[in-house]
């Protein structure tokens, strides 16, 4: 393509028009979140009829690493960044209305030129049996972000005996291994590896693995816990349940995120996603692994719903969601399953005949009011008690009642299709946790606690169509939660049996942001409080609250494992320390957690454990 830079630049920009409009369509980071959403699409004709000349190879680089995520069993999302600096794009605009293109207004360099790059996947680390390939472009518009899928499938090309075949896209649950390079140029990103999802009737030859992470806070600690899990080695995916990023200012810890201050526009939340992907263990892990994400709160903004958040309201509230939005659709290697619905990133994910994954947004899409203000709504200018007013109320809704009406689907569509499980990714504790006092009051209205008529519905959709083997899987609260699903005064239950539960959470704890009750308190008070939550709350097994950490999730036909892990102290150093805190089993059919001593021998090294002990790691 560099040819093109000796020819006039009014018909070099004639011939790039026409030439690469399909190409540019190719980079998914035009049409995301939306390309059919007037405050959220990039005009994509206008970008290209302004493109005067492509960057050459020497003025780019591959900025932010690679990324893979979204896999289905014949396609994945590959994501990278070629830019001509690391900052991202200075713009202050946040979108209103159609978003105009990239003009350099207010402040920023007016950049008419693009970088063309290409891609290639293939079934081995020499990328030698190249299966799909394609080429793209990227411009200021979308910060320099790429994102493809499996676009070109290679017409015809010959094997060794010179035998014609045609690449018909991934085969399922197979390791695929990628790489970009500038178009028609040796400058090459790294080689990163990725693997597809098993075909949705396929039974699934072993068991499937994930790795569980929430709530990875730049500016408080080291990701030991995603270098733990690139170290060894032993997953299949990645399952990030928000909180990726934090968009609050954090000068005073160990590592100062850009900007150094609050995110509020589009440039903000670019450069702040840009920051956390300068970390050397989340890039290693996203090089190895396809992430599966959604977000949480501070994506946007601390205790968000759908019309505000801890700090901001109103318009500026809804400005700056727009821009975090569009952002992290730039940033993150995730798919828009719909392009009519401007928010939306709850999606489902089939794993062969084995499970379903499906991933819900119950932060941002429809949240009706939550706890802002004061210690979650509680103190000085805290609303807690507008929620409490209106927290039993019929209407109130988590999810909103179009994604609830698609989860009762998904839910009854794969118990009918005959899935083994139902894998239910969802920000916040789904199970009630009361603090043992003023009636096992729950502590946190910002989690399910705070939306019962939603979580009712789910329970009775649950028991009306006697769906089985469900897991929940939450992250948000810092620390980690393991519970039967009981719907405590509404079903039977007893906690020594598990018999009336209707399957299992499994809510983990941060990968570094703190707990209160946490980090500068000590080990032993914390367990205390543990025991206390423990012995007030029947359906909670083991919690914990001391340790950051993560989970690995095993998922086979006759049972599921979680094993916890606690990072000893991501505050201070990078290292490789890990303790297995605890250990649980599902099998299949039971709906309940295994209790002791089939669950990790009776023994956790941490927290508090029902039906079980505790012992020092
Ligand atoms: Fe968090």
């Amino acid at each position: 393509m560099r040819r093109f830079l000796s020819l006039s630049s009014g018909l070099l920009a004639a011939s790039l028009a026409k030439a690469t409009s399909s190409s540019y369509e190719n980079n998914l980071a035009y049409s995301s979140p939306s390309r059919r959403h007037p405050s959220l699409g990039v005009p994509l004709s206008h970008v290209v009829k302004r493109q005067a000349e492509l960057f050459t190879p020497e003025e780019v680089e591959f900025t932010h690493g690679i990324a893979s995520g979204d896999p289905y069993e014949d396609s994945v999302i590959l994501w990278t960044r070629l830019a001509p600096t690391e900052d991202s794009v200075a713009s202050e605009f946040v979108p209103e209305g159609v978003v105009p293109v990239y003009d350099g207004t207010e402040g920023a360099v007016p950049e008419t030129k693009a970088a063309c790059v290409e891609w290639r996947i293939a079934t081995d680390e020499e990328l030698n049996n190249v299966v799909d390939q394609g080429r793209g472009y990227t411009t200021s518009d979308v910060d320099y972000t790429v994102k493809v899928k499996k676009i070109e499938a290679i017409d015809v090309t010959s094997d060794a005996d010179g035998v014609q075949f045609e690449a018909k896209g991934l085969q399922p649950f197979t390791t695929y291994y990628y790489q970009f390079n500038v178009c028609d140029s040796d400058k090459v990103s790294l080689v990163g590896r990725t693997r597809t999802l098993p075909a949705r009737s396929q039974k699934v030859p072993r068991d499937v693995n994930f790795a569980v992470y929430s709530c990875s806070n730049y500016p408080e600690g080291y990701f030991n816990a995603y270098a733990n899990t690139a170290r060894k080695d032993t997953i299949d995916y990645v399952l990030h349940l928000g909180d990726y990023i934090y968009e609050y200012q954090d000068s005073s810890h160990l590592r100062t995120p850009q900007p150094d201050r609050e995110t509020y526009t589009l440039y903000d939340y670019r450069r702040r996603l840009g920051t956390y992907r300068t970390d050397e263990d989340l890039l290693t892990l996203h090089s190895i692994y396809p992430f599966i994400t959604v977000w949480d709160d501070h994506e946007v903004a601390d205790n968000s719903w759908k019309n505000g958040s801890h700090n901001s309201e109103g318009d500026v509230f809804l400005k700056r969601k727009e821009a975090a939005v569009r952002a992290y659709f730039e940033w993150m290697p995730l798919r828009q399953v719909d392009m009519d619905d401007t928010l939306r990133i709850w999606r489902n994910f089939s794993i062969g005949n084995l499970a379903d994954l499906m991933m819900l947004d119950t932060r941002h899409y429809a949240r009706d009011l939550t706890v802002v203000g004061g210690i979650i709504g509680i103190g000085p200018g805290g609303n807690i008690g507008d929620v409490e007013d209106v927290v039993d109320d019929p209407s109130r809704t988590l999810m909103g009642f179009n994604q609830e009406a698609w989860f009762y689907d998904q839910l009854s569509q794969s118990s009918e299709r005959g899935a083994r499980w139902r894998l239910v990714g969802t920000q916040v504790v789904f199970s009630h946790i009361g603090l043992g006092i003023f009636n096992n009051r729950p502590f946190n209205r910002d989690q399910w606690d705070g939306y019962l008529a939603n979580r009712d519905r789910i329970y009775q959709h649950l028991a009306d169509h006697s769906i089985n083997n469900t897991i929940i899987l939450a992250g948000d609260s810092h620390a980690s939660w393991v519970s039967d699903l009981a719907w405590i005064n509404r079903r039977d239950y007893n906690k020594d049996t598990g018999a009336g539960s209707f399957g299992v959470e499994f809510a983990g704890t941060a990968v570094s942001s703190h707990s209160v009750l946490g980090r500068n308190f000590p080990n032993f008070l914390s367990k205390l409080l543990s025991k206390w939550l423990v012995s007030a709350n029947p359906e909670l097994q083991w919690q914990d609250l001391y340790y950051r950490g993560y989970f690995e999730l095993s998922v086979g036909y006759e049972e599921v494992n979680a094993r916890f892990f606690g990072i000893p102290d991501p505050y201070k150093r990078k290292n490789d320390d890990e303790i297995l805190l605890a250990e649980f089993k599902v099998y299949s059919g039971e709906n309940r957690l295994a209790r002791s001593p089939t669950v990790g021998g009776g023994v956790a090294k941490a927290g508090a454990l029902k039906n079980g002990k505790v012992v020092s790691p």
